[in-house]
């Protein structure tokens, strides 16, 4: 099986692979776990100026990427692919999708800049559009290197098996329980004495109790969807 590759396209390559060159994913690219490669949308720009952009018909601020340019750019790397395009107007970006998206043969992800990306290729390319939180940064860079992290960290043989716990937790719906190691007293705080007590099932009884605790307090919208049947949980989004 050909390892899980994400193709890239940008105006500004040399964001890529950043902070994916390191770490864990770095690692993973170095062992041939996933393959990146990175394209230059301006590098189909048909005239000598090398324009991508031009103004929005019907008027109104910035400038908004050429169909025809976004579309040679993905033909050049095109396969059967899914093709993500980040924009803050899209659908939220989530574990749940990180997952199928790892589970798939990878991704190609185009990061949008100006105003955004003429509507017609993002619907003939079947692009789909999304954000990965409510707020505008500049560019769709930022985020393709989020969600490529938070998917690449799920590719077989890139995590050990001690790490895959936490994304359980969370894909369970609930954030995780605080954490605590050496010294057991610092600054005059103590480690929870249950933690210390060796015994495994109060240990994860009490784990559980602050992860809903914890959940409770700073995510009610995660707390409902578990509690609420699912058409509420919509409902009150
Ligand atoms: N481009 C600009 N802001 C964005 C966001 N929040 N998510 C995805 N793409 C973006």
């Amino acid at each position: 099986m050909t390892a899980w590759r994400a193709s890239v396209l940008t105006l500004f390559p040399a964001m890529f692979p950043g902070p994916l060159g390191q770490s864990l994913a770095g690692r993973a690219l170095e062992t041939g776990a996933w393959w990146l490669d990175v394209t230059n949308i301006r590098d189909f720009a048909a005239d000598r100026h090398k324009t991508v952009d031009d103004t929005p018909f019907g008027g109104g601020a910035g400038m908004v990427l050429r169909p025809d340019i976004v579309d040679a750019a993905v033909a050049s790397v095109a396969d059967e692919r899914p093709i993500v395009c980040l924009t803050p107007r899209g659908r939220r970006f989530t574990q749940a999708d990180a997952r199928r998206f790892a589970d798939g043969p990878g991704l190609i992800l185009i990061c949008g800049r100006y105003e955004g990306i003429d509507q017609r290729v993002i619907d003939a390319r079947q692009m789909l559009e999304f954000s990965i939180g409510d707020y505008v940064l500049s560019g769709g860079e930022l985020p393709a290197l989020v969600m490529l992290d938070s998917i690449v960290r799920l590719l077989p043989g890139v995590m050990g098996s001690a790490d895959s716990a936490s994304e359980e937790s969370f894909s369970a719906g609930l954030l995780e329980y605080p954490h605590y190691t050496r010294p057991a007293e610092w600054q005059g705080r103590r480690v929870p004495d249950v933690l210390l007590s060796g015994h495994h099932g109060a240990v994860a009884a009490w784990r559980q109790a602050e992860s809903e605790r914890i959940t409770r307090e700073r995510r009610p919208d995660l707390w409902d969807a578990l509690h609420l049947p699912k058409h509420a949980a919509t409902a009150a989004e």
